[in-house]
């Protein structure tokens, strides 16, 4: 029998369209795209189906999570600043119960006050936070697992 395909959303938050010139010391040298070409080659190993999108608007990622309902199985988000933010953006996630990972390229607990707090954490199967671009790859494989386990 074959497996069926799972079908998987990337959501990047505001001000990761500039990641490669933004704050390098903290983020890291590597852009988006450089990321998305990542994480397409981790998704053609796992035989797993990509759709990857950012934005800098909140409402738009709300809409991006709405239109998950019945279409993708599995979130990989982040969301960036609006993760210490949007209650919007977890009440999206969890009206539409899309099994989700959060992750950071910084480790935001380790960083100002401010960050340590996460709205989608708590909707969240897990957060993964600290490992630069390697935390999307390790958050794309735990969330491909856990569909596959569970
Ligand atoms: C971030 C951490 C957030 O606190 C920050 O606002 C970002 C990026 C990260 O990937 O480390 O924009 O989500």
């Amino acid at each position: 029998m074959t497996q069926q395909s799972l079908n998987i959303l990337v959501l990047h938050g505001p001000n990761l369209n500039l990641l490669g010139q933004r704050e390098p010391g903290i983020y890291g040298l590597k852009t988006l795209g450089g990321i998305n070409q990542l994480l397409q080659s981790l998704a053609e190993e796992l035989g797993v189906d990509l759709s990857i999108e950012q934005s800098n608007h909140e409402g738009v990622l709300v809409d991006l999570i709405q239109s998950t309902f019945e279409v993708f199985d599995g979130l990989l988000i982040n969301p960036a600043a609006y993760t210490h933010t949007s209650v919007a953006i977890r009440d999206a996630i969890a009206a539409v119960a899309i099994p989700t990972v959060e992750v950071h390229l910084s480790n935001i607990h380790q960083r100002e006050a401010f960050r340590h707090h996460s709205y989608i954490a708590p909707v969240a199967i897990g957060q993964i936070s600290g490992f630069g671009a390697e935390s999307y790859r390790l958050g794309l494989q735990a969330l491909v697992t856990h569909l596959r386990t569970t």
